[in-house]
């Protein structure tokens, strides 16, 4: 079989369900998700908006430990669909980032982003979305918080991205430093940054361990190159963040206004 197909289609996605525990398609899984949440306190009232939510893992684990009602959102329907079979005590919607405040028809609270903003290809457009879903939905509230989890350029990987079948493995990751302007433009107040990068490296190892330790069962649906083009992807991630090109950051910010 040839290797030349993306980490985004159906045989990327299922290779990576093989190898990643739970529904969960952001670096880290649970312990970035504890780590994001860190200084949010537990509200079951609370309405949070999960933007890119995938397939759903996220919202549900935020809802299930107590830090609020979730309500995720993302582009793909087979996601969507996926996650409201198995996480019926959430709310899921098909929706482009673009249009999130016309989705929406409660002021979250919290609204967080798990390795999404990156594939946005209108980042400034997507957190002025945002901005308007926080200010523009019934009951608004002041303050709502952004919480932004992501792969991030610390400089000069996008010279030289790793590639995924012809196209950026990863699509965007933002420039760390430009991320305050970025927000400001949109209307949110950044009130904290956290790097993560030696976590970043870790993750991305262990995840390499078990691309390994799921050799057979790769080859078996894509094939050996298949699993050499995986390998070789995630690998790079490991490299260009030893590199210190690539790493991950929590990025907090308020809605301003
Ligand atoms: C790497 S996945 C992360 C999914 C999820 N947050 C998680 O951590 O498991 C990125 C997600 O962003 C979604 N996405 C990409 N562009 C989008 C857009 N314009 N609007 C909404 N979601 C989008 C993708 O469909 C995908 O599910």
């Amino acid at each position: 079989m040839a290797s030349a197909f993306s980490m985004n289609s159906f045989l990327g996605q299922r290779i990576l369900a093989l190898v990643r525990d739970g529904d969960y398609a952001h670096a880290g899984e649970e312990e970035a998700i504890e780590l994001a949440m860190a200084d949010v306190a537990k509200d079951a009232g609370r309405l949070i908006l999960d933007a890119g939510c995938g397939r759903g893992g996220t919202a549900e684990y935020l809802r299930r430990h107590g830090w609020g009602r979730v309500t995720g959102f993302d582009i793909q329907a087979e996601s969507i669909a996926a996650a409201r079979q198995r996480y019926p005590e959430c709310r899921f919607l098909v929706c482009d980032v673009a249009d999130a405040d016309r989705a929406v028809d409660e002021a979250p609270d919290v609204i967080c982003l798990f390795n999404a903003y990156y594939c946005f290809p209108d980042q400034a457009g997507a957190l002025r979305a945002l901005a308007r879903a926080a200010r523009a939905a019934r009951a608004a509230r002041p303050g709502t918080r952004l919480i932004l989890f992501d792969h991030v350029d610390r400089g000069g990987y996008q010279d030289s991205p790793l590639l995924d079948a012809g196209e950026p493995f990863l699509r965007n990751p933002p420039l760390l430093a430009a991320m305050p302007e970025r927000l400001a433009a949109a209307g949110w107040r950044t009130a904290g940054t956290r790097e993560l990068h030696d976590r970043y490296i870790g993750w991305y190892r262990t995840l390499v361990g078990k691309i390994e330790r799921s050799r057979g069962r790769i080859i078996e649906i894509a094939g050996p190159e298949g699993y050499g083009h995986v390998l070789a992807l995630y690998q790079g991630l490991v490299d260009a963040a030893v590199a210190g090109r690539l790493g991950a950051a929590i990025v907090t910010a308020e809605r301003v206004g």
